[in-house]
Formats: C-alpha cells, sequence, structure tokens
C-alpha cells in the first residue's frame, strides 16, 4: 500500500492530505508532474537475482523506455542482514547518503519491486510525502527539490532508469529541511 502526506513545507504538523487512495494520490502527484504507476507485484522477488528481476520485468520496462531515453537501467537491492556484524553501518550509510534535501538534472525514476521507501518532494510551500511499495513506479522531475528515507531497516528492491551513467548524483541544497519532518518509519507507524 502506498501512503502519500501532504504537509506544510514550514510545518510538518500541518498535515493537509494524508490518504492511501491511490487514485487521489495520483491526481495530486500529477499536478507537479510527478508520474505514479503500478506495475505488478512478483512472488518473493528478494529471492530472484537481479539479472533475472530484469528480464521479469523485460516488457514493462521495454514500455516505459520505448523513446530509449534511459540509457542505464540497474537495480538496487538493499535487505536487513543481522548475522553481518557490519549491518548497522550499511544500513546507516546507505540511509544518510540521500536524506538531506537534494535535486538531480534528470528525473529521478524507480519502480520498487519489493520493500518500501519514501520520496519527499519539497514543491512549493508543501512537502510530499510519498511512500511507495512493492509494485509503484515513480518519477520524480530533473530539478525537484526532494530526499529519500529508506527507514532504520532499509529494506528494497528498485528498477533505476538513468540518461547518464552518473544521474543518481545528488545535488545538495545545503537545506536542512528534512530533519523536521517524519521519518519514513514514523510516517507508517501513524497509520
Ligand atoms: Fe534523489
Amino acid at each position: 500500500m502506498t501512503l502519500l502526506q501532504v504537509m506544510s513545507a514550514d510545518n510538518a504538523a500541518d498535515v493537509r492530505v494524508r490518504t492511501t487512495d491511490e487514485t487521489v494520490i495520483a491526481a495530486e502527484l500529477g499536478e507537479y508532474g510527478v508520474t505514479y504507476a503500478h506495475w505488478p507485484v512478483l512472488d518473493e522477488p528478494e529471492r530472484i537475482p537481479s539479472e533475472e528481476l530484469l528480464e521479469r520485468y523485460r516488457a514493462e520496462v521495454a514500455e516505459l523506455n520505448a523513446s530509449g531515453r534511459y540509457k542505464h537501467i540497474d537495480i538496487a537491492r538493499i535487505h536487513p542482514d543481522d548475522a553481518n556484524p557490519q549491518w548497522p553501518a550499511i544500513a546507516k550509510g546507505a540511509r544518510e547518503k540521500f536524506l538531506d534535501e537534494h535535486r538531480h538534472a534528470e528525473d529521478e525514476v524507480r519502480f520498487f519491486a519489493a520493500g518500501r521507501g519514501c520520496f519527499y518532494l519539497h514543491l512549493g510551500s508543501e512537502v510530499l510525502a510519498t511512500v511507495c511499495e512493492a509494485g509503484d513506479l515513480v518519477s520524480v522531475p530533473a530539478g525537484t527539490l526532494h530526499w529519500f528515507d529508506m527507514g532504520d531497516r532499509p529494506d528494497f528492491i528498485a528498477i533505476r532508469f538513468f540518461e547518464e551513467e552518473d544521474g543518481w548524483v545528488g545535488d545538495f541544497s545545503g537545506d536542512k529541511i528534512s530533519a523536521g519532518f517524519p521519518t519514513l518509519d514514523e510516517l507508517l507507524a501513524a497509520r
């Protein structure tokens, strides 16, 4: 299930919309040119190797990339590994990478094949927290100020679409706005 929570950019406690209605979510995001769509969810995707996952989504990927715009398509995956003593540091490092507000030179296009993560889109006077879960495809337009939280226990598989090899590189605004907003875990706990 996906969740959208729209808050005032000046005051996270001022919640203007909170919905799991996919039609409402698509309409709200669509107003800002943010694409939101669904692809089928596979059984036990975490057991499927990345190469095979891309193959299983070949038709959907081909349709999305009909223009050939995305030259680099890969899979990012992270799963909790409590047996690994390094896991807490790995999780923290991965999470902190995009927790501060930034933007990219190209659209940030992600399909969640498993797990979850939250994009916070800072659009004018509002912040749209968009929790993506398995089956969700989101495209954040180039230049949009945003941040991403994968939570205390990062756990997701995402297909990523890039025009340039370094398309994932973030241009950080230096604004610490993200610290004042509920984390992914807090957003989910409230539902
Ligand atoms: Fe980003």
